[in-house]
């Protein structure tokens, strides 16, 4: 044993180096970009105290009903900013993300220092999603620049968006802070999506995550690309909704497919043009007309909005089966025939609002996104983290053999 301690000096550093090598900063993910373009990206945020939709909304410098949005929660009810999550709601907060200094990050959001503060009770306040070392570095505080009262800070909120795609299906990007007793699995598990996509998001050499880093996570969403609308756009993660034209229309995208669905808000006055021409069906509602063959649906579309206008069009399709019968296999091989009956007013996607939980607490936790996903196989990298700590270890014991 003498020996030992007679040898610490030496033994000490190697020890360390073995130690401490693992540990480095809360990993992030970092999108380069080039472009002056800006996108759409999530933050999750866990509330470190109850808070007021509100307040969460000016915390995040962001438009109050773009967080109900977000959410799915019902746009509807007017005081629903007072309404007050409980601490550790998940809360879903949208920013938009632009490119600066070759990084997609923003910058907009900024904090007023108040007493007391210090770096580390800011980035607690905003959830752990931006670092105390990233608030220090990009407001250059120091031993001789220390944070002041009434201080403006620039809060780099993270942003990835990695062009609104994974895997050619249309996504947006939730940047989300690693909880503690969380691993890859349990994350995948949780947001649908597996631990090999997270990793190579991510930029992970090996599957393993600490508490605190910050973890781009893809949400699947619905996208107005292929639905032929005149001069708009839209992407809308699933689980969420969008309000456009002037906030006539909401258009949902749910979680069990990734179609936009899109009809009259309800909230709005006055909208006009929300009746498609020739027919007595609003945007969003169907008729399903039987047919010898089968049955034949018609949709008031909407088509998106220009100048104060909201475009809308009749859509026919024929199914073999009728929706009533919650058959819509495809069309083109028509079935036997069924009587013929008149015109049945018949209601497709007029979804009802996501009813506002009585309960705060349940009202953030997510809910998004595909669950039956399998999360993958971890076998490719976990082997080598396998070997790699293997042979730490085995050196190791080599090191305190020889000295002993
Ligand atoms: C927030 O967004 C809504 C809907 O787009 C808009 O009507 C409202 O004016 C915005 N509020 C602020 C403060 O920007
Ligand atoms: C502290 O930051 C200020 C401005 O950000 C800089 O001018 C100064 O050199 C820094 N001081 C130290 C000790 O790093
Ligand atoms: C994003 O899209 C642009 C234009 O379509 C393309 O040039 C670029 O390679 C894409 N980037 C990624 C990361 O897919
Ligand atoms: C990940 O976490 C879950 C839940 O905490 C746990 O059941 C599982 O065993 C963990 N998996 C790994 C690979 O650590
Ligand atoms: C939409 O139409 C307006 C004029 O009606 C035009 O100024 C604008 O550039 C168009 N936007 C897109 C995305 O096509
Ligand atoms: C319904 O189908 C019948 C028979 O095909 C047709 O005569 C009638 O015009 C259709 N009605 C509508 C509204 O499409
Ligand atoms: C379905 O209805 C549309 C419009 O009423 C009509 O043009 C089309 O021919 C109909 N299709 C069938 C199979 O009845
Ligand atoms: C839909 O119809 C097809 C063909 O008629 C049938 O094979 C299938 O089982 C039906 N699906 C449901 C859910 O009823
Ligand atoms: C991973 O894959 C290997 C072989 O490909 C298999 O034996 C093992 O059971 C799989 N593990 C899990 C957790 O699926």
């Amino acid at each position: 044993m003498r020996n030992l301690v007679q040898l610490l000096p030496l033994v000490l550093p190697i020890l360390s180096f073995f130690i401490l090598t693992p540990l480095i900063h809360a990993k992030s993910v970092i999108e380069p970009c080039s472009s002056s373009d800006s996108c759409t990206s999530l933050l999750s945020y866990i509330l470190p105290w109850d808070s007021k939709i509100s307040e969460i909304a000016s915390r995040f410098q962001v438009n109050i009903s773009n967080i109900l949005a977000a959410n799915s929660f019902n746009p509807e009810i007017p005081s629903l900013g007072n309404q007050i999550l409980r601490a550790n709601s998940h809360v879903k907060v949208p920013i938009s993300c632009p490119c600066v200094d070759g990084i997609r990050r923003s910058m907009s959001t900024t904090y007023r220092v108040q007493e007391a503060d210090t770096a580390e009770s800011v980035s607690h306040g905003y959830g752990g999603i931006v670092s105390a070392e990233q608030i220090t570095i990009v407001n250059g505080i120091n031993a001789s620049n220390p944070l002041l009262n009434r201080q403006s800070l620039v809060i780099p909120l993270p942003c990835t968006c990695f062009n609104n795609s994974n895997h050619g299906v249309t996504t947006v990007y939730m940047s989300y802070v690693v909880q503690s007793g969380e691993n890859l699995s349990s994350i995948g598990l949780e947001f649908g999506t597996t631990v090999m996509d997270l990793e190579a998001i991510n930029g992970l050499g090996q599957p393993v995550i600490d508490q605190g880093d910050i973890l781009a996570i893809p949400i699947s969403a619905c996208s107005s690309k292929n639905l032929i609308w005149y001069n708009e756009s839209l992407i809308v993660p699933s689980g969420s909704y969008a309000l456009t034209a002037n906030n006539c229309i909401k258009c949902n995208c749910g979680t069990s497919d990734l179609n936009l669905q899109c009809f009259p808000s309800g909230i709005a006055v006055p909208c006009s043009h929300l009746q498609c021409k020739g027919s007595n069906l609003f945007i969003g509602d169907a008729y399903v007309n039987q047919t010898a063959a089968g049955c034949n649906v018609s949709t008031c579309m909407y088509r998106g909005h220009s100048g104060g206008k909201i475009f809308r069009s009749l859509s026919s399709s024929s199914y073999v089966q009728c929706p009533g019968k919650q058959n819509y296999s495809a069309a083109s091989p028509l079935g036997s025939p069924s009587s013929p009956n008149p015109l049945i007013p018949f209601k497709t996607v007029t979804p009802s609002p996501s009813p506002f939980p009585g309960s705060t607490r349940t009202m953030g936790t997510a809910s998004f996104g595909p669950t039956s996903k399998q999360y993958s196989n971890m076998s490719n990298n976990g082997g080598v983290l396998g070997k790699a700590s293997c042979c730490n270890l085995l050196l190791l014991a080599l090191v305190l053999y020889y000295f002993l």
